[in-house]
């Protein structure tokens, strides 16, 4: 491990700020909460927090929509408190990332005010505008995320502007060169302040096609099944050459700092596509997420097959990653019910690769129901049941009123559930999901093997998926974790097939012997030390 980075040994926490400590009753998050709750997040035993915007923003997006890349919005707290925020974190060694969204941003950034007033204004360009077709209509066939025209008509200036997202984020023009200065300079100011990293949001769609071909259609697309832009294939608006390139201009920028700044990047591409953004492998993105987890079947042979197909496709010097949850996808727990989200956490502990955890996966949080009539997010009224509030709502702190998140009105509700699921009430449980996942991460900082040993799998039939994790000095782990919920027995592999259980997702197994054979029950994993 001793030549690894900080984000390749560390386990990333992601913060949505809105939900995660309240200090001033508003019912929002705000960053003095975070700080507040600080303690909480070195208890358990993570590396970095990577913040979701904290910009001055409309709040369309919830912060997505940024007006202003190098403020803080009020709804969140200043300056001041990011700096306060950022120093208490180094202070325990806590790194910290902020949230870099430079394919769009709000319609209320002075640039788009600008663009938009007249095509004349020296800002015009700084956005995609295009005139219509001869017949009027949208210059291709774009779609955009909600799966309607990607253009926008603009009836003040007789043109169309493109946009991936609400018609309140338009795309900044990554073609042009001020706007490349104008944004890379933006993360020079996070850097230069202290920042330890970027998540980029939604990197593939930065630059389009200039010849604005059409896309063609996806004879694979489930109507129902799949989100409405599926429809077609986006190959001249998604994940274009230029935007490769542009990433490891990005790259430079953070490298200017030091080694040790990084950049994580949302991409949502299949396998082969995400590896090209490591670039020749030290060189470009070090973590392109790798989303797998969020939307696989939950089998072992899928899950098996897929971590051997990734780590196979890498390119030499680059680092895996995984994730299993974020603010845009239903909640783990309710995915994969609460016995299974046991299991996964022990999977994305335990598999090669920085792991990324979503703010309140170490609690179990559940999906709160939001009533379609209720829903804040506008996904929810563009793409009926695809609304991301449930997997959003408050972290539960304790059992009183507010949770503990607010002395006010959450501006989304707690839910029962998950105020049953507070962290008070599971602090001193040893067998909560909370207890579970502090002893993963401590195993995990303790066990130089989990963190960048070789991953060998253990061929398994049925619902068992098991590897063995093994350091050039000799030490071998086995994690055997059973995605069913029929109990399960294997072979331990091995010169001397025997060892000892460090951790299970079942209390009270932890120190038992094993030899020669595994049993597991249902919906169990276990990581044993092999002798
Ligand atoms: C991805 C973000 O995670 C999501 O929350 C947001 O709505 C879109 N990008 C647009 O910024
Ligand atoms: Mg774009």
């Amino acid at each position: 491990m001793g030549d690894t980075n900080w984000w390749q040994r560390g386990v990333i926490y992601q913060i949505y700020p809105r939900s995660f400590m309240d200090s001033d009753g508003d019912g929002v998050g705000d960053l003095p909460g975070i700080l507040a709750r600080l303690d909480h997040l070195t208890w358990l035993g993570v590396d970095a927090i990577w913040l979701s915007p904290v910009h001055p923003s409309p709040m369309d997006d919830f912060g997505y929509d940024i007006s202003d890349y190098t403020g803080v919005d009020p709804v969140f707290g200043t300056m001041d408190d990011l700096d306060r925020l950022v120093a208490a974190a180094h202070a325990r060694g806590l790194r910290v990332l902020l949230d870099w969204v430079p394919n769009h941003t709000s319609d209320q950034h002075p640039w788009f005010v600008a663009s938009r007033s007249s095509p004349a204004d020296p800002k015009r360009d700084w956005y995609v505008w295009r005139d219509p077709r001869p017949d009027g209509g949208p210059p291709s066939n774009w779609l955009r995320y909600v799966g309607d025209s990607a253009w926008r008509w603009d009836d003040r200036t007789g043109q169309y502007y493109y946009r991936v997202f609400l018609d309140s984020q338009p795309d900044l023009n990554w073609r042009n060169p001020a706007v490349q200065e104008a944004m890379l300079d933006t993360l020079r100011f996070w850097l230069a302040r202290g920042i330890d990293g970027f998540r980029i949001d939604a990197l593939v769609v930065l630059v389009e096609d200039d010849q604005l071909r059409d896309n063609p259609p996806n004879p694979s697309y489930r109507q129902g099944r799949d989100f409405p832009y599926m429809r077609e294939l986006s190959v001249w608006n998604v994940d274009r050459p230029e935007t490769r390139e542009l990433a490891d201009r990005m790259r430079k920028v953070v490298d200017e700092f030091g080694d040790d700044r990084v950049l994580l990047a949302e991409l949502g591409l299949p396998l082969e596509q995400i590896v090209a953004y490591y670039g020749s492998g030290s060189d470009g993105i070090q973590v392109p997420f790798n989303f797998e987890l969020l939307t696989t079947a939950w089998d072992a042979r899928v899950i098996g097959g897929y971590v051997d197909r990734y780590l196979a496709a890498l390119p030499a010097g680059a680092w895996p990653n995984w994730v299993l949850g974020n603010h845009d996808t239903p909640r783990v727990a309710t995915r994969l019910g609460p016995a299974q989200a046991r299991v996964a956490a022990m999977l994305l502990l335990t598999l090669p690769g920085t792991p990324t955890l979503y703010q309140g996966e170490e609690l179990g949080l559940e999906d709160v129901p939001v009533p379609p009539g209720q829903a804040l997010d506008p996904i929810a009224h563009l793409v009926p049941g695809r609304g991301r509030d449930p997997e959003r709502t408050p972290m539960p702190w304790d059992g009183g009123p507010g949770a503990g998140f607010t002395t006010g009105r959450p501006w989304l509700p707690v839910g029962d559930g998950n105020r049953a699921r507070n962290l008070a009430a599971q602090r001193d449980d040893p067998a909560s999901m909370l207890t579970l996942h502090r002893r993963l991460l401590q195993l995990r900082r303790q066990t130089p093997a989990l963190v960048a040993g070789a991953y060998v799998p253990v061929g398994v039939d049925g619902d068992v998926l098991a590897y063995l994790r093994a350091d050039p000095g000799g030490d071998r782990w086995l994690v055997a974790l059973n995605l069913g919920s029929s109990p399960a027995r294997l072979a331990v592999p091995g010169p001397s097939p025997a060892g000892r259980v460090a951790l299970s997702t079942h209390p009270g197994r932890d120190g038992q012997p094993v030899a020669g054979s595994l049993e597991l029950d249902g919906d169990e994993g276990v990581v044993v030390q092999l002798d």
